[in-house]
C-alpha cells in the first residue's frame, strides 16, 4: 500500500465518520433542547471534514487562506445580520454555495470528462449552480426589497425565456451533442445561459413568495454540491449535498401544503406580491373597535388566554412586550398559550425564532391542531398582526384564494382581539370576515405600542 492510498483510506474512513457526525447533529436539531449541540455536531463534522480533506493537498496555504477568509466574513455577516434579515442572509449563502458547485463544474469541463456519465454531470451540475447562484442573487434582491421589477415587464419576460431557454439547451448539451465535440464556445453559451436563466426563474415570482423560493434553492444548492461530490469522488460532499437537497425539498414541500399550495402554483403563477394588497379586500359589515383601557379590563379578568402572533409582530418588533404581557397575564393567575401557525410571518419558524429571542418558554408554544379542539374554552383569543393565518375563509369559503389552508380559528374563542394598524388585507390579499364578527374586537394600532398600552395598565 502507498502512502497516498493509505492517506485516501484515512480520509474515506473519517469522511464516514464525519457523515455520520453530520447527520447526528440535524436530527438533533428537530428538538429544542438539543437543537443547539446538533447545530455544534453538524459545524464540527464539516469542520473535521475539510481538515482531512486539505492534509494531502501539496500546497495548501491558498486553499487555508480561502478557508481563513471565507470563516471571517460569513462570521462577521452572520453576528450582524438582525433576526428579521435572516432569509436574506440564507439566501446570500445559498448563492455562494451554488457558485463554488458551478466552479467546480467549470474546472472539471477543463480537465475533458472521459466519459458520457462524467459529461453529463458535469453539464448539469454547472447548470444547477448558475442557476442557484444567480437565483438566489435575485432572491436576495426581492427579499431586500432592492429589487423591483414587475413580474408582467418586458424584461422579466424576456429573462424568463431565457430561462427556458438556457434549459432547453442543458438538455441539448448533455444529452444530445456528442460529449467529446463539447467545444469551448458551445460551453461559453451554455454559461452565459445558465447565469442569465437563473435571474429569469426567480425574477416573476411574487416577493412574498422568496422564503418558499429560498427553501427550493437551498435545495438546489445542496443538489449540486452532491453532484459536485460525484464528479470529485468525494462521500461527504455527497452525503452532505443529498442532505440539504432532500431537507430543502421537503421543507419547500411544507410550507406549501401549509399555504395549500401547490409548488408549481408559487413558481409559476403566484397569486401574491410583496407587502399587503387590497385586491378582494372589500369590507364585510360594521366592526367593532376597543380601547387599551377597555380590552385590559377584559384580560384582567380572563382565566385563559390564547396569543396568536403573525407578520405584524415581527414588524413591530412586539416579541418583547409580548412576552411581557403574557408573564403579567400569568401573574394575574390567567393561563396563557401561544397559537404558532407553520406558516405565520414570512419564513419557516418566523414567529418561533422571535418568541424564542424575547425568552418565551417552549412550552407554552403550540400547533393549530393542539389548540383549534378547545378554542370555545378560551376566554380571549389575541390575534397579534397575524391575518391570514385566522381568516375563517379558508374553512367557510370555497372560492377563496387561501380556501383549504388549515387556520388557527379564534373565531370559535369567546372573545378575540386583532391588534392591526387597518383593515388592510395580509399576504394573500383578501379581506378577513373575522374582523366583522360579533365576538371580535379591532384594537387599532402598532402591535408594540397597543401592547405596551396594555403592559402599562397591568402594571398601575
Ligand atoms: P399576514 O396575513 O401577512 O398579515 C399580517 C398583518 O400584520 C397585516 O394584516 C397587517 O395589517 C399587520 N401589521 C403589519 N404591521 C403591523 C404593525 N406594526 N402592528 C400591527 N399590525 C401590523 O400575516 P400572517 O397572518 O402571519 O400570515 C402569513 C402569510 O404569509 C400567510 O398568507 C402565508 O401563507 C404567507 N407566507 C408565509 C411564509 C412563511 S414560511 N412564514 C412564506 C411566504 C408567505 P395592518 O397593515 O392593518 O397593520
Amino acid at each position: 500500500m502507498t502512502f497516498l492510498s493509505e492517506i485516501s483510506a484515512i480520509q474515506n474512513i473519517v469522511y464516514i465518520f464525519s457523515s455520520i457526525l453530520f447527520i447526528t447533529g440535524i436530527k438533533m436539531l428537530g428538538k429544542e433542547d438539543t437543537a443547539v449541540k446538533g447545530n455544534f455536531f453538524s459545524a464540527l463534522a464539516m469542520f473535521i471534514a475539510v481538515g482531512i480533506t486539505i492534509i494531502d493537498i501539496v500546497n495548501p496555504i491558498v486553499l487555508l487562506g480561502g478557508i481563513i477568509l471565507g470563516a471571517i466574513i460569513g462570521s462577521v455577516i452572520a453576528l450582524k445580520v438582525k433576526m428579521t434579515s435572516i432569509p436574506e442572509m440564507v439566501a446570500l449563502f445559498n448563492g455562494f454555495g451554488g457558485l463554488a458547485t458551478f466552479l467546480i463544474a467549470w474546472s472539471e469541463f477543463n480537465s475533458t470528462p472521459d466519459n458520457l456519465f462524467q459529461h453529463i454531470l458535469v453539464m448539469t451540475t454547472l447548470y444547477i449552480g448558475g442557476v442557484t447562484f444567480t437565483g438566489s442573487l435575485i432572491a436576495y434582491g426581492k427579499l431586500a426589497e432592492k429589487i423591483k421589477i414587475a413580474k408582467t415587464s418586458i424584461i422579466t419576460k424576456v429573462l424568463t425565456t431565457i430561462f427556458y431557454a438556457s434549459l432547453a439547451f442543458l438538455l441539448y448539451s448533455a444529452f444530445v451533442t456528442p460529449f467529446l465535440v463539447v467545444n469551448f464556445e458551445f460551453f461559453t453559451v451554455l454559461i452565459v445561459l445558465t447565469l442569465i436563466g437563473g435571474i429569469g426563474f426567480v425574477l416573476p415570482i411574487g416577493g412574498g413568495d422568496m422564503p418558499v423560493v429560498i427553501s427550493l434553492l437551498n435545495s438546489f444548492s445542496g443538489i449540486a454540491a452532491a453532484f459536485a461530490g460525484l464528479l470529485l469522488l468525494n462521500n461527504v460532499l455527497i452525503v452532505a449535498g443529498s442532505l440539504v437537497g432532500a431537507s430543502g425539498l421537503i421543507l419547500t414541500v411544507i410550507m406549501a401544503k401549509a399555504m395549500n399550495r401547490s409548488i408549481s402554483n408559487i413558481l409559476f403563477v403566484g397569486y401574491a406580491s410583496s407587502g399587503s394588497s387590497n385586491s378582494s379586500s372589500e369590507e364585510q359589515g360594521e366592526v367593532s373597535p376597543i380601547s387599551v383601557s377597555d380590552a385590559y379590563l377584559i384580560l384582567e379578568s380572563a382565566s385563559s388566554v390564547l396569543i396568536i402572533p403573525g407578520y405584524g409582530m415581527a414588524v413591530a418588533q412586539a416579541q418583547h412586550v409580548v412576552r411581557e404581557l403574557g408573564e403579567l397575564l400569568e401573574d394575574n393567575g390567567t393561563e396563557v398559550k401561544y397559537g404558532i401557525h407553520p406558516v405565520a410571518g414570512r419564513m419557516p419558524g418566523h414567529m418561533n425564532v422571535l418568541l424564542a429571542e424575547a425568552n418565551v418558554p417552549y412550552d407554552v408554544l403550540a400547533e393549530p391542531e393542539d389548540v383549534n379542539p378547545t378554542m370555545d374554552a378560551v376566554d380571549v383569543a389575541v390575534v397579534i398582526g397575524a391575518n391570514d393565518v385566522v381568516n375563517p375563509s379558508a374553512t367557510e369559503e370555497p372560492g377563496s384564494p387561501i380556501y383549504g389552508m388549515p387556520i388557527i380559528e379564534v373565531h370559535n374563542a369567546k372573545t378575540v382581539f386583532v391588534l392591526k394598524r387597518s383593515m388592510s388585507s395580509g399576504f394573500a390579499g383578501v379581506q378577513n370576515p373575522l374582523f366583522f364578527k360579533q365576538n371580535t374586537r379591532m384594537l387599532f394600532g402598532d402591535a408594540k405600542e397597543s401592547i405596551g398600552g396594555l403592559v402599562s395598565e397591568f402594571k398601575e
